[in-house]
């Protein structure tokens, strides 16, 4: 395949775009740093210091042997957009170029016209770029299960089959996102779905739970192959903010009551995940969506979880709950299907006391560099 992937300088987008390289396929990355600038911006720097996308490239190809494209540019902009697709001419095209930040989307009006403008128009571009170029092009699009919001009925795999007042139709499930970040996702996924239906684009959207990790295969071939590690209050994922907290010896910061339940995967499995969907494309006029997880865990099951490997490591961790500053449910009912890439032939990395242990480890190597003002909530919306 000729992937393209949009957002490759970040914590998904470098690491998938190795896995791609190295499973053979020809790979060409764009970004415009945007995450880099929103953390120094912010005070949000990630654990450890990434080379530029471009130095990544040479040393992931010394160790490696494989090449990968690199062209910086800003993607909300139709021009950049429109001639790296036409100049790179993919059949895949793998987007992850958005502000995925919850918390930044809801600092203040211009951080949130920031993301609401960014995200749109990136996915907008992207779907102009494949109709007017490349038609047979596949998009795989990251959405999120925030997406959906914590209903108090079963989620399904993005569709939903509604009987009323005697007639059927199938709809996209009904969503109730929790931040603006979260509703730009929403929209994106309208916004694929009217193209889809009016055009026939091929397209599959992953609602991603939160990732963690740090290790990949290529990855761990060289330290500066490592993906950005955030865990902040910005950019940090929970599981790994908690590890970085444990390492900190900050006590783990469970919002509210931390019943708040949520579907994790490892970032290997992301990979696979977006590996096998794009082996298995979606087919011409088909939004097809997957709910992507292995794991259902509420906030304090990740916190036990880690304060048990940790205290085993000799860390002494503590929990703490304090205020929570978002405006969300902290106990609710959560049962998502997610069978989809299973049946693709996804086999899960679980979140084993061996995953948490190494995790810890490489934390551990950088202890050093850990800056603890960056871990409590800086931004509240409740
Ligand atoms: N990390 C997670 O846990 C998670 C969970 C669910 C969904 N997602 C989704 O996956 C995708 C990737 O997430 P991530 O954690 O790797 O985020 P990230 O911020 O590390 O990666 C996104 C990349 O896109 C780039 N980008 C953004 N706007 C751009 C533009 N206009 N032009 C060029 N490049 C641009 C950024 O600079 C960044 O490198 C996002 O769409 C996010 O919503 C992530």
């Amino acid at each position: 395949m000729r992937v393209l992937i949009l957002g490759g300088d970040g914590y998904l987008g470098w690491p998938t775009a190795m896995d791609f390289a190295a499973a053979g396929h020809e790979c060409c990355v764009a970004d415009n740093y945007l995450r880099r600038h929103i953390a120094e911006a912010t005070d949000s720097e990630a654990l450890m210091v990434a080379p530029s996308l471009t130095e990544r490239a040479q040393i992931f190809r010394a160790a490696s042997g494989y090449h990968i494209d690199v062209r910086i540019g800003d993607l909300s902009d139709p021009e950049v957009m429109f001639e790296i697709v036409r100049d790179f001419s993919p059949d895949t095209i793998i987007h992850y170029a958005e502000q995925p930040s919850a918390p930044y989307s809801m600092r203040g009006f211009r951080e949130a016209q920031e993301t609401f403008q960014n995200n749109l128009n990136v996915t907008f571009n992207c779907i102009w770029a494949v109709k007017d170029l490349v038609p047979d092009c596949q998009i795989v699009k990251l959405g999120t299960m925030g997406e959906y919001g914590t209903p108090n009925i079963d989620i399904e795999e993005g569709w939903i089959e509604i009987e009323h007042k005697g007639r059927k139709d199938t709809f996209l499930f009904p969503r109730a996102a929790g931040s603006l970040y979260h509703t730009t996702k929403v929209l994106d996924t309208d916004l694929l779905w009217f193209y889809v239906r009016t055009y026939g684009l091929r397209v599959t959207d992953l609602m991603q739970g939160p990732v963690y990790g740090i290790s990949t295969e290529e990855a761990d071939l060289d330290p500066r192959l490592c993906p950005h590690f955030h865990y902040d209050d910005i950019f940090g994922t929970l599981v790994n903010r908690f590890l970085v907290q444990a390492v900190a010896g900050v006590p783990l910061t469970v919002y509210g009551g931390g019943g708040q339940t949520r579907g994790y995967l490892n970032l290997r499995d992301t990979l696979q995940c977006v590996r096998l969907a794009a082996g298995n494309p979606a087919k011409r006029g088909e939004l097809r969506i997957f709910n992507q997880l292995t794991e259902i865990f509420t906030v304090n099951e990740v916190a036990e979880r880690v304060k048990t490997v940790g205290d085993k490591m000799g860390l002494d961790v503590a929990i703490k709950s304090i205020p929570n500053p978002r405006k969300e449910k902290e106990e609710h009912y959560y049962n998502p299907t997610h069978s989809g890439l299973r049946e693709l032939g996804l086999i899960p990395h679980y979140m084993t006391d061996d995953v948490v242990a190494a995790t810890l480890e490489r934390i551990i190597a950088n202890k050093d560099r850990i800056v603890t003002g960056r871990i409590m909530p800086r931004v509240r919306w409740n």
